[in-house]
């Protein structure tokens, strides 16, 4: 493929589903007209954090069509997820379960039905409090998805000339996507449809199907349009399967649009962390030790291992260092992924610590990370494939306007605001997973593209058409692309910042094989070179900047000015890239500043359950925010060269704002969110 052949990609196209979006012909899961006579979904949920749910008694005069429990429920398949085991049994795990599920003929009825159920629990202490003394904690075997929970290299005991032991702790963290999960459920005889809100069709469809005992061919879901997921949304939520149970059960086709409250216990979350991070170095800076030890919970259920420690491996070399994880199993729902799980809130502590180092040092915080720049992958010993941390360092601090920064705290007020600045480093593994795709010649100038992917409103959709139309040979407008079903070929999760690189070497490969052959269809399976590859010294690297100013007389603090510069492979399309980048970075400033699960330990939940009372960032709290990438060419990616963007831009992010709030203020907030009554 020559450079002249290239024409789409890189280029910053619209969204193709755009006007659908902005005229509303736009379907989402709870918005389909199925036919039938449509039934309402609500669930109950549990009002304690443990016991078991003896009875449920229903006012016979309620208007409903079916209240299900366990005492009704339809059984079903075991699934390697227990939280996908909805009304199988009586034993509650945590606040918030689904116990039950009132179906009507309106919402306002299941709705009122849920609220007059009558449950009679037997209620069991809990404990749902994470803390480093619990005699429960445990070593898991493994990490999320699969790493080591341990490494470790040389001798972390060792006395280094200038140290910084800290500890840092972010609070429990809460998926909210602008749609909220929903399903709209139908069998037709002994095949079921789902129109449902997730990040992986053709996993869902594989999940509840096996739950209900179906081949896979008698499941189809359909995802038309997401309005995103940020990793809850990864795999089957309760949901998908309460709707299935409830159509089959009813004989309605039934609709379950969870409401927002009932997402902050139902479909995953970010588990809340401790980490203790220990650095020392030499007088000059020279990294010796790096340890980081890292706390988080899972539930009863299911052990979710987020990988907190893991990016830690990657970013500096060291002779002496050691990572580790330790789990607590608390009666509290089962965290889940959330953008970046892991490297967020991983990255908090490692990037608070290196700044804290730099400051004992009294080292600029950027070269004490370019003296520990590693010239292999510390975690594997092989190479990079490409590395560009430096560069986004040294460029992003050019561009930001870093040069002649103090290093000293509280030295610059204009008014009542003092003003300070900071950074971060960030890095993002680089993965592709198997998946298929299809084209068809359409005899009419125009192409179909099929794929099972889908779109959370990234962008993949656009950047799928751009990368066809250029193996095709042929303007964008020609190419038609179908994801977002079941049916079509199989593709992996858009998650993992996977999605363009997955699904994008399946599209390439179609294409590929359709002029090559000539023929008029063409199907393309990535597994196998997916196989072959050299999975490791693949990531994509970033580096944050931000600007603060507080407020003297109340702590307030204002981020003037966010900037994220990246090395991220070959950018296939620099409109949505940019927007991915930036609403990473705001999703960190809402970690650094906003967002807080607040735990009532004695009723087991948090007390926050909408957008009133946990708090995201408003337009009026984003003032400046930029991403600007190198142009880095990596050929051993995959054959477009690119690495995923769609987390990056929230790890490094939240650490950068809590640098420039020390430096603004010199006080040093180690747990997050930095609210102002932390820092007055
Ligand atoms: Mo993302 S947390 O990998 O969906």
């Amino acid at each position: 493929m020559t450079a002249t052949a290239r024409r789409a990609v890189g280029q910053p196209l619209q969204r193709v589903e755009g006007p659908d979006k902005v005229t509303g012909a736009a379907k989402y899961a709870a918005e389909y007209q199925v036919d039938g006579d449509l039934a309402y979904a609500w669930v109950v949920q549990s009002p304690v954090a443990r016991g078991r749910l003896a009875d449920v008694q229903v006012d016979p005069l309620l208007d409903v069509i079916a209240v299900l429990w366990h005492g009704n429920a339809l059984p079903l398949e075991d699934s390697d997820d227990p939280e996908l085991a909805v009304l199988q049994s009586d034993r509650i795990s945590y606040r918030g379960q689904a116990v039950a599920l009132v179906v009507a003929r309106s919402l306002e009825a299941a709705r009122r039905g849920a609220q007059e159920l009558s449950l009679t629990i037997e209620k069991e202490p809990h404990d749902a409090v994470l803390r480093t003394d619990d005699p429960d904690l445990y070593t898991p075997d493994v990490v999320n998805p699969s790493f080591p929970s341990e490494t470790s290299a040389g001798d972390v005991s060792v006395e280094a000339p200038v140290a910084v032991d800290v500890t840092y702790t972010t609070p429990a963290l809460h998926n909210n996507p602008m749609e909220p999960h929903a399903t709209t459920a139908l069998w037709s005889g002994d095949d079921l449809i789902l129109y449902d809100s997730n990040q992986h069709p053709a996993g869902v469809a594989a999940t509840v199907g096996a739950l209900f005992g179906l081949e896979p061919d008698q499941v189809h879901v359909v995802t038309e349009h997401v309005g995103g997921g940020f990793g809850s949304k990864g795999t089957a939520r309760p949901n998908a399967v309460l709707a299935a149970m409830a159509a089959k059960v009813t004989g309605h086709p039934v609709k379950l649009a969870l409401p927002r409250r009932a997402l902050f216990s139902m479909v995953g979350h970010r588990t809340p962390t401790i980490q203790r991070v220990r650095l020392g170095a030499t007088a000059d800076g020279v990294l010796q030790v790096i340890d980081h030890e890292a706390y988080s919970q899972s539930s009863r259920l299911f052990e979710f291992a987020e990988q907190t420690a893991v990016a830690t491996r990657h970013m500096y070399a060291a002779p002496n260092r050691r990572t580790g994880h330790r789990l607590a199993r608390l009666d509290m729902p089962t965290p889940r992924w959330m953008r970046a799980p892991g490297e967020a809130p991983g990255m908090v502590a490692l990037e608070c610590a290196m700044d804290e180092l730099a400051v004992a040092l009294d080292m600029d915080p950027i070269e004490l990370r370019v003296r520990n720049e590693p010239t292999v992958d510390p975690d594997s010993g092989k190479p990079f494939t490409s590395r560009h941390y430096v560069e986004c360092l040294r460029q992003g601090a050019a561009r930001f306007g870093w040069e002649d920064r103090d290093l000293r705290p509280r030295q610059r007020r204009e008014g009542d605001w003092w003003i300070g600045t900071g950074v971060a480093g960030a890095t993002y593994p680089t993965m592709a997973q198997p998946s298929t795709a299809r084209v068809r010649d359409l005899g009419t100038q125009e192409f179909e593209v099929a794929i099972a992917a889908a779109d959370l409103g990234t962008g993949a959709r656009t950047i799928l058409t751009q990368i066809a139309a250029d193996e095709l040979g042929v303007p964008v407008e020609r190419v038609r692309l179908r994801i977002g079903d079941s049916t079509l070929p199989p593709a992996s999760v858009a998650g993992g910042s996977s999605g363009s690189a997955s699904w994008g070497w399946a599209v390439t490969g179609a294409c590929r094989a359709l002029r090559e052959t000539g023929k008029s269809e063409a199907v393309f399976d990535s597994s196998e070179l997916i196989a072959e590859q050299e999975k490791e010294g693949k990531h994509a690297f970033g580096a944050h900047f931000a600007e603060v100013r507080v407020d003297a007389v109340t702590g307030e603090v204002r981020v003037s000015r966010l900037f994220g510069m990246y090395a991220c492979g070959r950018i296939l399309n620099p409109r949505t890239a940019r927007s991915q980048f930036l609403g990473g970075m705001v999703m960190g400033m809402g970690m650094a500043l906003h967002e807080e699960g607040v735990l009532d330990p004695a009723m087991g939940d948090w007390v926050n359950h909408d957008l009133a009372e946990y708090h995201i960032p408003a337009h009026a709290d984003v003032e400046s925010v930029e991403a600007e990438w190198l142009d880095e060419q990596d050929t051993s990616l995959n054959p477009m060269g690119s690495k995923g963007i769609g987390e990056i831009g929230i790890v490094g992010s939240p650490a950068a704002i809590l640098n420039a709030i020390w430096h603004a203020t010199g006080v040093r907030v180690r747990d997050l969110p930095a609210r102002l009554d932390k820092i007055l």
